[in-house]
């Protein structure tokens, strides 16, 4: 049972590696038009205002300054390290070598530092990853528009960070906080859709500055982040929990999931905003939920996405704090993939996914809210008390998020754009199917035997408890045995036994509980074995 306690650890590490990763579950189309679209709109650009670059609203994308090189990087709040390819000119090399897995690949290279640039901030002896070797790589990210990638998570799940051992392996924003005391911890970003007139027509990210226009991000709620009471804090991240019954379906009722962490409160499910996530991951019966009911809906198995027809228009939208954020249906279902059903048609993907490679085995969240989520909101990160070495804003962390989606206009832009200016999102194919005929997705057995671990996992304690007992009562029995026996032993030196008594009930009660308990340890370990097995496994397809 002890072999537990490690294994464990050994699954923090794997998890927060999954958590990181990027995920294209299909590989986004390529066309020149579409790129060309992207990020050359006129920026409004400040000192600390830096545009955002969209690659087909699968990647969002920063410029930053490396050695006085400028590299552009994928922006992850899902992540804390820095890495970046190619030559950087002025660098240390720090000697110490690092691994970084990630859905696309595993960016492997050594320790360096240099000065960063980012905005009008300054960082002497920033500590990244260069990476010499992409082969790994099952993308082309220059093709994709990017040359690294810049964590913006809480430092403490950085892994640059516990190798170097001292400040200079602090994440980018930990380094820019602590140079201004003064100032407040909060990065915000704004990403904009492509192809969609209704939308900015351009994302933007600040640093402790509120983008001019948006300054209602202030008034409101803050969404405390949920410290994560695990055995390392690696593996923090943005997480908030969502309002009770908050996530409304396309029918408009609230979608009702039981959260699989153990200490959410009812009818709440812990959310994490990953911007590395292309499409948001949910509970398979929530992606049930919002396209089982489909008119022509789809479950491709081979990706593990549903599709449906692109005329479609659902609604869907979550609330925290009090306050509603609806999803544009835009969103909802995403046209950025060249998919197909069974019929061959052109279909659109639903982009709230069901969660099942990054289901979290220690019951850690529910939901990853990616991209198609972020654009609809503006959104407000206050790293307070993560930044280490800071007099100032040492509050609780939290999130605001401005809802910027404005149904009715995105409504005309659904009809614009998918339904080329004709109206017919009232016509009985967009009905959806009563429940009694909503199509389930299948679950698959990795995710069945996922299920099963995270649910024995979460209820370690209460084993562990429970093993103790039973071992407490075994031995109990063995002591009252033997001085039952011994007792009996006298009482038979006085002839006043049976002699019939004698033998069956000497061992018989305690080779019957023996049996079991044993049976209970060999099944944890092979339980264990099988638990390894998978974490692995899943590591190496990664
Ligand atoms: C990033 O830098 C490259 C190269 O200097 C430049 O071409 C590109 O426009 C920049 N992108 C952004 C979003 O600033
Ligand atoms: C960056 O620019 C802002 C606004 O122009 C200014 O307030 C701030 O002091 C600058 N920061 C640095 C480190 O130069
Ligand atoms: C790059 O990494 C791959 C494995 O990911 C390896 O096969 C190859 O030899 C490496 N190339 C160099 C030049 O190190
Ligand atoms: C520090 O932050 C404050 C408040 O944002 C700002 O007024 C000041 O110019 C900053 N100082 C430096 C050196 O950047
Ligand atoms: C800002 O918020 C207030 C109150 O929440 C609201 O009355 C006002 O219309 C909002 N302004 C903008 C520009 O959205
Ligand atoms: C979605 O919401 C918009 C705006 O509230 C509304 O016009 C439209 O009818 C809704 N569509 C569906 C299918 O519920
Ligand atoms: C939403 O968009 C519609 C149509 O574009 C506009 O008339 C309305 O004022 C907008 N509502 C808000 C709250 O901005």
């Amino acid at each position: 049972m002890r072999s537990l306690l490690p294994f464990t650890l050994l699954c923090l590490l794997l998890d927060a590696h999954a958590v990181h990763a990027l995920r294209f579950p299909v590989s986004t189309r390529t066309s020149a038009g579409r790129r060309s679209a992207s990020g050359s709109l006129g920026a409004r650009s400040s000192d600390t205002l830096l545009p955002v670059k969209n690659t087909q609203n699968s990647e969002y994308i920063t410029n930053i300054t490396l050695g006085g090189r400028e590299i552009p990087v994928l922006l992850d709040t899902g992540s804390s390290d820095l890495w970046v390819t190619g030559d950087v000119p002025d660098v240390t090399d720090l000697g110490v070598s690092e691994s970084l897995s990630y859905a696309v690949g595993t960016a492997s290279g050594d320790v360096n530092t240099a000065t960063l640039q980012f905005g009008n901030y300054t960082v002497d002896n920033q500590a990244f990853l260069l990476v010499k070797n992409i082969s790994s790589f099952s993308v082309n990210i220059a093709a994709e528009g990017y040359d690294g990638l810049i964590g913006l998570g809480p430092n403490t799940g950085s892994v640059i960070r516990d190798k170097v051992g001292d400040s200079r392996g602090d994440s980018v924003l930990d380094r820019i906080f602590q140079q201004n005391t003064s100032s407040s911890n909060y990065m915000t970003v704004l990403l904009n859709r492509l192809g969609d007139p209704s939308s900015p027509s351009q994302g933007q990210m600040s640093i402790t500055e509120i983008i001019p226009g948006y300054e209602n991000i202030t008034n409101m709620a803050k969404l405390t982040v949920e410290k994560v009471h695990k055995l390392t804090d690696l593996d923090q991240h943005w997480q908030v929990y969502t309002d009770k019954n908050g996530v409304i379906g396309p029918d408009g009722q609230p979608i009702e999931v039981d959260s699989i962490v153990p200490s959410a409160p009812d009818g709440q499910l812990v959310v994490v905003f990953d911007s590395g996530y292309t499409l948001p991951q949910v509970p398979r019966a929530m992606s049930d939920a919002i396209y089982g009911r489909v008119q022509g809906a789809e479950y491709n198995s081979e990706v593990g996405v549903w599709t449906i027809p692109c005329t479609q228009m659902l609604n869907i939208s979550f609330q925290f704090g009090g306050v509603n954020y609806p999803i544009s249906p835009l969103d909802t279902s995403s046209s950025e993939f060249d998919m197909i059903n069974a019929a061959g048609e052109t279909v659109c993907v639903g982009a709230f996914q069901p969660i099942s490679s990054a289901f979290s085995l220690l019951g850690e969240y529910d939901i990853i809210l990616g991209m198609s989520f972020l654009r609809n909101v503006y959104a407000l990160f206050d790293y307070g008390n993560f930044v280490e070495d800071t007099s100032s804003d040492l509050g609780d962390p939290f999130i605001k998020l401005l809802p910027t989606t404005n149904l009715t206009a995105a409504h005309s832009a659904f009809v614009q754009v998918r339904l080329s200016g004709v109206d017919t999102t009232g016509s009985s194919s967009q009905w959806l199917l009563p429940s009694s005929e909503m199509q389930h997705s299948p679950e698959t057995e990795a995710e069945k035997k996922a299920q099963y671990e995270e649910y024995v996992l979460s209820r370690w304690p209460e084993i562990f408890v429970g093993c103790l007992a039973f071992v407490l009562i075994v031995i109990g029995i063995i002591i009252w045995r033997c001085c039952v026996r011994r007792k009996r032993a006298r009482a038979k030196a006085a002839g006043l036994l049976p002699t019939s008594a004698k033998d069956g009930s000497g061992a018989q009660p305690y080779r019957q509980l023996a049996d079991p308990s044993t049976a209970t340890l060999v099944d944890m370990q092979s339980m264990e074995g099988k638990h390894a097995e998978y974490a692995r496994g899943s590591y190496a397809s990664r």
